[in-house]
């Protein structure tokens, strides 16, 4: 039951441009969000994240392009009129209202009489655990007190869609990883439509049903957190989703029975699980090797399948893991040992072996054409 409701789509984006002037920010995005979905934007320093979410709520006219919610084509209406509530990575809370008028502000705009704004209000606080701080002040409240205001605000009206600007980059680490936990139980027990933003890709992976990853204006991957840290689309995506380590190499065997391919690289020959569809014999092929994925120990005398030889250039020891990075022929490989405390312990210049899982991910590399 909640399966097909979930594939509902609420908010539909049809090829949306934009322009600011000349330039194109906005070049062609197409995605649609399910009642009940938490859909994060991701993506470097303007490729769009903010203008795309402004574009939604109506704070920015689209170029072209249409924007559905809830089946009703939205472009033409003023914020006010759209079903969505935007909470801004600064709050715009109002400083001379209490918690209790910012948070029923949207309420009285709208003519409700003071009863049932009171009741409305009491019943939000109570949602973010601020029951007792209806009369304080604004400034009166720590940063994670007011960005629960500024959420209690924001679902005042019950909107169809949520917009959330990173809405936690104020806030210090720890209160964060709370935060980022109570808005995605919040969103899931209202079961509140949710487009997200944050330049934290792993509190973009932790908190999302799935990933929108963006560059220069365009969706380059839509995908489950998993997808597009398992089995990103291109080099980009890999690359800026966690780091990694890219390896070049050559399919020189299929085994269609068994799944996998070997593959030729400089520094020897390994066998991969595959998965995609596209790969043969001859195919030019970036490995993707996650740092957590390999493992790494002393010595290397015994020659095994997927080990190859390294040397250790540093070992930063940080309590959950040692970051490794280990020299293999001329290339740097970065490594993540976890629980290090039980680990092996290396030190500099440590001849070690380093073992490539099977479940690396193959990217294709496309062919250069001679110009
Ligand atoms: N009002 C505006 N007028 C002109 N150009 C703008 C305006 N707002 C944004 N831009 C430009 O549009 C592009 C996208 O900006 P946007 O704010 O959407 O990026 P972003 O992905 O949210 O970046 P960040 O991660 O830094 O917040 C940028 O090149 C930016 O300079
Ligand atoms: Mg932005």
């Amino acid at each position: 039951m909640s399966g097909e409701r979930d594939a509902r789509p609420m908010l539909v984006l049809r090829d949306i441009h934009k322009f600011y002037g000349t330039n194109e920010v906005l070049k062609g995005i197409s995605l649609e969000v399910n009642e009940g979905e938490l859909v994060t934007f991701v993506g470097p320093s303007g490729c769009g994240k903010t203008t795309l979410l402004r574009l939604i709520g109506g704070f920015t006219d689209v170029s072209a392009g249409d924007i559905i919610l809830d089946g009703k084509r939205v472009n033409d209406l003023p914020p006010n009129l759209r079903d969505t509530r935007i909470c801004f990575q600064n709050y715009a809370l109002f400083p001379h209202m209490t918690v209790a008028e910012n948070v029923g502000y949207g309420l009285k705009i709208n003519g409700w009489p003071k009863e049932r704004i009171r009741a409305r209000v009491s019943e939000l606080l109570e949602m973010v655990e601020l029951k007792a701080f209806g009369e304080r002040m604004i400034d009166k409240l720590s940063g994670g007190q007011q960005q629960r205001v500024a959420f209690a605000r924001a679902l005042s009206l019950e909107p169809k869609v949520l917009l959330l600007d990173e809405p936690l980059s104020n806030l210090d680490a720890n209160l964060r990883l709370v935060m980022r936990e109570e808005i995605r139980k919040l969103q899931e027990r209202l079961h509140i439509t949710t487009v997200f933003v944050t330049h934290d890709q792993f509190e973009a992976m932790a908190i999302s049903d799935r990933l929108v990853v963006m560059k220069d204006g365009l969706i380059e991957q839509v995908g489950t957190p998993i997808e597009i840290y398992e089995r990103p689309a291109n080099e980009f995506i890999a690359g800026f989703v966690g780091y990694v380590n890219f390896m070049d190499g050559t399919v020189s065997a299929l085994d269609a029975a068994a799944h996998t391919a070997s593959v030729d690289t400089p520094y020897g020959a390994f066998e991969v699980s595959l998965e995609q569809k596209d790969i043969a014999p001859g195919d030019e092929v970036l490995m993707v090797i996650r740092p957590e994925s390999v493992t790494i120990s002393l010595d290397c005398g015994i020659k095994r399948k997927n080990v190859v030889c390294g040397t250790l250039r540093s070992y930063m020891y940080a309590g959950s893991l040692a970051k490794c990075t280990v020299a293999i022929g001329d290339k740097k490989m970065i490594i993540d040992q976890y629980n290090p405390r039980d680990a092996q312990r290396f030190t500099h210049a440590d001849k070690v072996e380093v073992e490539i899982p099977r479940s690396v991910h193959l990217l294709k590399k496309k062919k250069e054409r001679p110009s």
